[in-house]
């Protein structure tokens, strides 16, 4: 690999024994995916970071990275974590489990992490299109490439960590332009995009079913409409079922620019008609008359979906005794402090910092969800989680 001086000085230990070893690893993993240089990061975003996921050995490469004296040298944010951090006794979580994520969180943090513990670190800050950032959220890498114009690959969380670290990242795949041409023309018929607009069907059920269907790639999205807050609730579905980390939407995003007509031309053309969303619903339909909770933020709550569903929820038709749990992280419920301790007289709970995939629920006496997130969908059927899918309004009441 071609290293710059600067790059040789950082390996040759000036820099220090920790960012040494983390640039001669991340050398080694660039060569092994076939990048012939490295480039610099601006943003680092830290996913795979609930103790949940990772566990002890997790938790034993994170402590020993301090040992060594590791330092992230650009902005770093990280994911959710596997509790809110404030109170997880609440949430019911064991003193066991929490102490190990609190060392987790803390060693990260005493790095330089900022903590966020959000998954819509784009939420937080701004990222100048054309930017090169290292992300390692399917949902944000996919908003940071399809929306914001930035490059970034669907970052593995071990490598966010060495480029943390070194602030460089292997300049292969969706950091290059040529790997971000269209590779498919994609188009809803009709129907769906009719169904979808009367909050029928949740957006995340179609960003779903286009990823089941079109699998890798670079997807290019013609004459679809999308609200912009539900950009993220898209996105992430399509992420959960799909390898896809960046999706051209004709007139959203910034990529379209680049293309010529020739870019278009004899692409593959895939048509997602209602019959097939049906079936992707049908994944996630279980015949649950009750469920031990209603779930939402996956991904995390905007400060817009936050008052709309405060709003909402002071006239929904809900028995209060029906369980309603949101997820978000203190940067974005900072500015509704009050509002949201009115949440508690509706009978809803918040957590900050992690979220109904990242928290063990069963400690929360929770076995069967009902959400508006096909991608919380997913993974909690995986964890052995009864789901049900259903569009937001019908889960709020109204
Ligand atoms: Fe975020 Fe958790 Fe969903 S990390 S995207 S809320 S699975």
């Amino acid at each position: 690999m071609y290293l710059s001086k600067e790059e040789e000085a950082l390996l040759n230990g000036e820099r220090g024994e920790a960012k040494a070893k983390a640039l001669k690893a991340l050398i080694e993993i660039g060569e092994a995916l076939g990048a012939e240089r490295l480039v610099n990061v601006e943003w680092v975003h830290i996913s795979g970071i609930s103790y949940k996921n990772i566990g002890d050995s997790g938790l034993k490469f994170i402590k020993e990275l301090v040992e060594y004296g590791a330092f992230f040298s650009v902005r770093t944010t990280l994911n959710p974590a596997g509790m809110d951090l404030n109170r997880w006794q609440e949430m019911g979580i064991p003193e066991a489990f929490a102490y190990k994520q609190l060392e987790v969180t803390r060693a990260l943090i005493s790095m330089g992490a900022e903590p966020t513990f959000s998954c819509v670190p784009y939420l937080l800050g701004s990222v100048k299109e054309g930017s090169q950032v290292a992300w390692g959220e399917s949902n944000a890498v996919l908003y940071a490439n399809s929306v914001l114009g930035a490059l970034t690959n669907r970052e593995a969380s071990v490598l966010t960590l060495l480029e943390a670290i070194t602030g460089k990242a292997p300049l292969i795949g969706l950091r290059l332009r040529e790997f971000r041409k269209p590779t498919v023309l994609v188009e809803f018929d009709s129907r769906v995009l009719r169904e979808v607009s009367k909050g029928n069907y949740p957006y995340s059920l179609l960003g779903y079913c286009l990823g089941k269907v079109v699998e890798r790639g670079v997807p290019y999205l013609r004459g679809f409409k999308i609200p912009k807050r539900e950009l993220k609730n898209f996105l992430a579905g399509l992420g959960a079922s799909s390898s896809i980390g960046l999706i051209i939407i004709e007139g959203l995003s910034p990529d379209a620019k680049y293309l010529g007509s020739e870019d278009l031309r004899g692409l593959d053309k895939v048509s997602l008609s209602s019959g097939e969303v049906e079936e992707c619903k049908e994944e996630f339909y279980n015949a649950l008359s009750e469920v031990d909770a209603v779930v939402l933020g996956c991904p995390h709550l905007s400060e817009e979906e936050l008052r709309e569903i405060l709003e909402v929820l002071k006239y929904a038709k809900r028995r209060p005794s029906d369980r309603l749990i949101l997820f978000t992280s203190k940067p974005i419920g900072r500015n509704l402090k009050r509002k949201l301790e009115s949440l508690r007289g509706v009978g809803a709970e918040l957590y900050f910092d992690t979220c109904m995939v990242v928290c063990p629920l069963r400690y929360m006496n929770i076995r069967s969800v009902a959400t508006d997130s096909a991608k919380a969908a997913y993974y909690l059927s995986s964890q052995g989680v009864k789901v049900l899918l259903l569009p937001r309004r019908r889960l709020l009441g109204i």
